[in-house]
């Protein structure tokens, strides 16, 4: 449709809604479903009425949450790291509906380390494999099993199958002292985003990477209020910690936004990490 006076192109509603998939009727998969962000992602896509895999290993945790959001969830115990273990998770999705979506938001660990120490010594080789094979690696694991088992869904009428959504950190971009591992780990998530969307472009699936700043999650608010308020003062605006629901807020628009692809968004109210 063209405006009547300049000729140029007005986007009606209806325009509008066929750029925007619907959650509804559709499949995620969320790792890490039983975690801090992984949690407000499950309940934000289930609220929108998707059906969801919450693939984690957190038992109790996990099942509690697939209970109070009932039949539409459930809970599969899953390693990412590990082949089987996330083939039974997408499979899991598969029996469910149409499995469109993955939503990577596991983690859990970071080993500290400074690349010399103090005394001289190197840093330990195995935690900085330790957190690649977690953060990275285990990223690409559920990124490729997934996406093939969402190339097997027929395409909509724009030839788009589904999305993953993977889950980076600012410090992919600005790592602090001590954080060589994880930072090297997110970078690594960052820099595949771009390539899987090309590699998967033509399968019509997409992949959109978040990178949060300091979020408040149960394993923040672990580090007590005194140093919440450390974290928040460095905060430009909101000068508070961001919400796992402003999270979740940005996954599901991701998941519905079609032309929204290979790129890593920021989600930071503009904090940016000092070396400390
Ligand atoms: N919370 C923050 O401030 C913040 C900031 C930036 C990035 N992130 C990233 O967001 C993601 C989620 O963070 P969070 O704060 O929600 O963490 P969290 O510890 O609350 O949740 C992580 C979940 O992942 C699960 N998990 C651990 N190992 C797993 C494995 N091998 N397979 C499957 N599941 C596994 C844990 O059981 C847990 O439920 C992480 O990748 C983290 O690096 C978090």
């Amino acid at each position: 449709m063209l405006a009547p006076r300049t000729g140029r192109r007005l986007i009606d509603s209806q325009t509008l809604m066929e750029e925007l998939v619907e959650l509804a009727d559709s499949v995620v998969l969320v790792t890490g479903g039983a975690g801090g962000l992984g949690e407000a992602a499950v309940r934000r896509v289930a609220a929108a009425g998707a059906s969801v895999v919450i693939a984690d290993l957190a038992d109790d945790r996990a099942e509690k949450l697939a209970a109070d959001l009932g039949p539409k969830a459930t809970y599969v115990r899953t390693d990412v790291t590990d082949q089987e273990s996330v083939l039974q998770a997408v499979a899991a999705a598969e029996r469910l509906g149409t499995f469109r979506y993955a939503v990577i938001a596991h983690g859990g660990f970071g080993v500290a380390q400074k690349v010399v120490q103090r005394d001289g010594t190197p840093a330990a080789l195995d935690g900085f494999t330790k957190t690649i094979d977690l953060y990275l690696t285990g990223t690409y694991n559920v990124l490729r099993l997934a996406a093939a088992a969402i190339a097997r869904t027929e395409p909509d009428g724009e030839g788009q199958r589904g999305a993953v959504v993977a889950t980076a950190s600012i410090a992919a971009f600005e790592g602090q002292i001590g954080q060589s591992a994880y930072a090297a780990a997110k970078a690594g998530v960052v820099g595949l985003t771009i390539v899987a969307a090309r590699d998967l472009g033509s399968l019509g699936i997409r992949v959109v990477t978040i990178a949060p700043g300091t979020m408040r999650t149960p394993i923040m608010e672990a580090v007590g209020e005194e140093a919440l308020a450390k974290f928040a003062a460095n905060i430009p605006n909101p000068r508070r910690l961001g919400k796992p629901e402003e999270y979740a807020s940005l996954v599901a628009h991701a998941l519905e936004n079609t032309y929204l692809n290979g790129e890593t968004i920021r989600l930071d109210g503009a904090q940016r990490f000092t070396p400390r």
